[in-house]
């Protein structure tokens, strides 16, 4: 049984009386600890997509399961329970809690799992140091350059030892040689951990360094051989 089974997945937006279909059949097998990158323009739904696949939002029709299990029509308790104990997000803009520190941020999703304290802090110490950042515990975001804030975004949404990282243009913003540090960062922490990994963006060449590489077009997600990865 594959870890994750995306079938047939179709998202449309309504607004004000239009209708707007993003996702237009998306299927996709994922395997445990697989690691793949998502390319695609502006608008063609990157976005949409990750945020349906980590169960942020609910796809028009179509079935997502993991494990076997559909997680389209769960109740918001466990689809609660489902999204703490399988997904990590890094959001495309990473929302980062101003008033506390790195360290704090890295430890909320935790304690709000009530996690004991100690417990929470030892991970989140474990996971800025994994992304580099054992000097910076103490800063808050703005005390943070923007490729550091994206690695503390990172960290924690791998605090609760999620099955899949979804991370939508976690190298966004970001000058190439600190994208690239992000990018092996995910990479190390994907073969050390086995998480598997879904990485949205817009750099070539870090999307040609991963396994596997999607690319979404026209609503649907296709395949892309390492010659053809484009630039978008
Ligand atoms: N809540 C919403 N209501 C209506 N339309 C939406 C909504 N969210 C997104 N859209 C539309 O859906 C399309 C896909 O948006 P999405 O954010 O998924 O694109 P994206 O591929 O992530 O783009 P980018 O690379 O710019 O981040 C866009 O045309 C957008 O305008
Ligand atoms: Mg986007």
């Amino acid at each position: 049984m594959p870890f994750c089974e995306i079938r047939n997945v179709a998202k449309s937006y309504f607004l004000e009386g239009k209708r707007i279909d993003v996702l237009r059949g998306v299927s996709l097998t994922i395997e445990s600890g697989q690691m793949l990158s998502l390319t695609g323009a502006s608008g063609s739904g990157k976005s949409t997509f990750l945020q349906v696949l980590g169960a942020l939002d609910a796809p028009t029709s179509g079935s997502i399961l993991f494990d076997g299990r559909d997680v389209t029509h769960l109740g918001e308790a466990e689809l609660s329970r489902f999204r703490n104990e399988t997904i990590g997000f890094v959001f495309q803009f990473h929302h980062l809690l101003p008033e506390l520190t790195a360290l704090e941020n890295v430890m909320m999703p935790a304690l709000i799992r009530r996690m004991a304290r100690s417990e929470a802090e030892q991970k989140a110490c474990a996971l800025l140091d994994a992304v580099g950042l054992t000097e910076r515990a103490g800063h808050k975001p703005g005390e943070l350059s923007g490729g550091e804030q994206q690695r503390v975004a990172l960290a924690r949404a791998l605090v609760l030892s999620p099955r899949l990282l979804l991370a939508d243009e976690p190298t966004g913003n970001l000058d190439p040689k600190t994208g690239e540090g992000i990018h092996e960062v995910i990479q190390r922490l994907n073969a050390q951990l086995g998480i598997a990994a879904l990485i949205v963006t817009h750099n070539t060449a870090l999307a040609r360094a991963c396994p596997r590489r999607l690319r979404l077009q026209d609503g649907v997600i296709v395949e892309e051989s390492i010659e053809s990865v484009s630039v978008c």
